[in-house]
């Protein structure tokens, strides 16, 4: 594709894009004179859909309508919501539908799938997870392993980049888990590396794991709604993933989990167990002895927070009517052109020193671009702020810009190459 620094070829592409009505959609920020702001935060907390309010106003009203009988009489009933969400969960992610449900938030969904997926046994008590994942992730697995009575050190072997390079190797990572084949229990990565914005190719590392006797799990926070995934066909045996970042869903709503068929279809796979995964026919007898509901849905423990399900589902409508495939096909050219963008920038004003992290190949990044700068990070970053442009700033030095697919545009991203010019 040949880009162009240029206005109209901006908005040109924009008359092009079939998905620029979903713009109009979304509820754009704006500053303290009202002057909407270009957003490049969706890797963070999506912008809110303008049909969210009404999704939550609808159970607020049907609560205040039914009280109680709003589990059975309510427009959606509370009983069985997590089934309204089901299908467009599973489309976003490429599974079948009874291996899905949508239940807690995401770290504590991680904890739950290790109970049921990192079982120490036969000399397998290893796992393998990229070097400077995710804060929560990092902390999860550490206890998790303490829990099982080892130590960071002993049971977590973390992979790091080459040396002079910022994102992991695939064939480092098959190398790593052939080298410690007989010790480990589960690997376990995200599927779009936070800081770095690196894709990992959860099939290949998938097939890997298997071929070792070991499980493969992923937290998709920053690949859900982003990456098109195949789950099922990829043979993933879990995953779990937020829903406020690409999914636009609101800050700390629900999180969607994936349990590959095999495991969630048969009972007697283990996990942590609560009403709301009972038998749904039965689940109100209130009955000893544990029989889950098949499928993901009998991980469910509490009931439905159907509150924040309402506005992720609103959310969720919107991705299945765009489509997942869409979204990436634009994403695509939309990153492709910010980087494109970057790159015409930094040529023009010797002030903006800055590396371009995330890998250069599409099938190895999502919508976001990360930059390593090597001088006045922050004062740059503060620059875009001051100037009604959102992104983000991760320590120590580097800038996270996120052209999403759903709501931005590829002026927007013209604009943002303005912005720095001005640096
Ligand atoms: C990769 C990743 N994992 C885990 C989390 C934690 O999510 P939660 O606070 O919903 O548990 C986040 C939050 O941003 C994240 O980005």
């Amino acid at each position: 594709m040949n880009f162009q620094n240029t206005l109209q070829f901006a908005q040109e592409k924009d008359q092009q894009d079939s998905l620029k009505e979903f713009r109009n959609e979304f509820i754009f920020t704006e500053d303290n004179n009202g002057k909407s702001q270009l957003y490049f935060c969706g890797n963070s907390l999506g912008l809110q859909p303008k049909s969210a309010k009404a999704a939550l106003e609808n159970e607020l009203q049907d609560w205040a309508k039914w009280g109680v009988e709003g589990h059975f009489h309510g427009r959606k009933p509370w009983f069985h919501y997590h089934k309204f969400l089901t299908d467009f969960t599973a489309e976003v992610v490429g599974a079948k539908p009874v291996e899905v449900v949508v239940m807690n938030q995401l770290t504590v969904n991680l904890h739950l799938l290790m109970a049921s997926f990192y079982r120490p046994q036969n000399g397998r008590y290893k796992i393998i997870m990229e070097a400077g994942a995710f804060p929560s992730d990092m902390y999860a697995v550490e206890s998790q392993v303490r829990f099982h009575g080892y130590n960071y050190d002993e049971a977590v072997i973390e992979l790091k980049p080459r040396d002079g390079e910022h994102t992991l190797r695939t064939e480092d990572i098959l190398e790593a888990i052939e080298n410690n084949k007989n010790e480990i229990a589960l690997v376990f990565f995200s599927g779009v590396q936070y800081y770095t914005g690196q894709l990992f190719d959860i099939q290949t590392i998938t097939k890997k794991a298997h071929e070792i006797g070991a499980l493969a799990g992923f937290d998709l926070a920053h690949a859900a709604g982003n990456a098109e995934l195949k789950l099922h066909d990829w043979e993933v045996d879990f995953a779990a993933w937020c829903s406020y970042k690409y999914l636009n869903s609101g800050p700390g709503n629900v999180s969607g989990v994936y349990i590959h068929e095999k495991h969630c279809t048969n009972p007697e796979t283990p996990r942590f167990s609560g009403w709301w995964g009972y038998r749904e026919d039965k689940r109100f007898l209130m009955q000893r002895g544990y029989q889950p509901e098949p499928g993901a849905a009998g991980w469910q423990m509490s009931n439905a927070p159907v509150f924040g399900m309402a506005v992720h589902l609103a959310s969720l409508e919107l991705f299945h009517k765009a489509g997942i495939h869409n979204l990436r096909a634009k994403s695509i050219q939309l990153t492709n052109y910010l980087e494109f963008i970057l790159t015409e920038v930094q040529k023009n004003n010797p002030k903006l020193k800055f590396e371009i992290i995330t890998p250069n190949d599409s099938n190895q990044r999502g919508a976001q671009l990360s930059l390593l700068v090597l001088e006045n990070g922050k004062d740059i970053f503060d620059h875009l702020t001051q100037n009604n442009i959102i992104a983000d700033w991760r320590e120590p030095n580097v800038i996270r810009i996120a052209p999403t697919p759903m709501y931005n545009s590829f002026e927007d991203v013209f604009q943002l190459g303005q912005v720095l010019y001005q640096y």
